[in-house]
């Protein structure tokens, strides 16, 4: 049984230490809900005040977490495959179910307007259902989160930006969901090939939303550079060098980046390619 919260840092922490992942999205979707509701005047105000969010977020004893260089690849044409992509997707899911709780606890001794809580409250909400359909799609054909081991890792950025929440949002929004951005239609094809329906549609959920989740990055992104008087490319090139490891990978989504407000001369300096000719790529 947890304690019931007092402010919103501490309803994040609550999500961040339950380790089971059905528990911890249906916990996120309820803090969630009880935030709107608040924040529409139909139960009382919610303040943000503080917590202290694990450096870790808690987890299911299952799956395994395996170095990405161990975990098997299968390829995306067979059964196999298809049932490891969904995995693979739900695990991503959980860890974007915690990250965005952990923007709000960490950060909230950060001074931002309630817009700032609202956009990550309600990417959390909906990274919480994009778990659940992904852990649904994985029932239907006989499988389930935790069946087949996951990258580990994927907390490296979380970590590397614990004290930068300018460096946070330069990463996991602008960075690593916008690459979501890239390869989501790519994945979309591989289950409309193999029809399976219920796929297709749960991904064609999370590339709709996603979109917004990278939007509120570059928002708020733009919003402390404008606030600190800083260039926001120049700022953006220095804080993604600094804390991502590694080039972008091209093919980049233009158009979908472009709708989420990051413009191509944000991404392709960062890249280990030169950016074609607009006509070629
Ligand atoms: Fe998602
Ligand atoms: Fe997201």
């Amino acid at each position: 049984m947890t304690d019931t919260p007092h402010c919103l840092a501490e309803m994040a922490t609550q999500v961040l230490t339950t380790a089971d992942g059905r528990t911890k999205t249906a916990l996120s979707r309820q803090y969630a809900a009880q935030w709107f509701a608040a924040r529409k005047g139909d139960a009382p105000e919610i303040p943000i005040g503080t917590a202290q969010p694990p450096l870790h977020p808690a987890r299911p004893a299952e799956p395994a977490l395996l170095d990405p260089r161990e975990v098997p690849k299968r390829k995306p044409g067979s059964e196999a495959g298809r049932k490891a992509l969904l995995h693979a997707v739900a695990h991503i899911e959980l860890n974007a179910v915690d990250l965005h709780w952990d923007i709000i606890a960490r950060f909230s001794h950060v001074p931002m307007p309630l817009g700032f809580y609202d956009d990550w409250v309600q990417s959390a909400d909906e990274e919480s259902k994009h778990f659940n359909m992904m852990c649904d799609c994985l029932e239907a054909i006989g499988s389930f989160y935790g069946d087949l081991p996951a990258h580990a890792g994927m907390w490296r950025a979380a970590e590397d930006t614990a004290d930068d929440l300018m460096g946070r949002l330069a990463v996991v929004p602008m960075v690593l969901e916008a690459r979501g951005l890239d390869v989501t239609p790519g994945m979309i094809e591989v289950f409309r090939k193999a029809k399976l329906t219920q796929a297709v549609e749960a991904l064609n959920v999370i590339y709709a939303e996603e979109v917004s989740h990278v939007a509120f990055g570059a928002k708020w992104f733009n919003f402390l550079c404008g606030r600190d008087g800083l260039d926001p490319k120049e700022t953006f090139h220095g804080l993604v060098r600094k804390y991502f490891h590694g080039a972008l990978k091209p093919p980049f989504n233009e158009e979908k980046r472009a709708e989420a407000g990051i413009p191509p001369d944000f991404y392709w300096p960062l890249s280990d390619q030169i950016r074609p000719l607009p006509g070629w790529a």
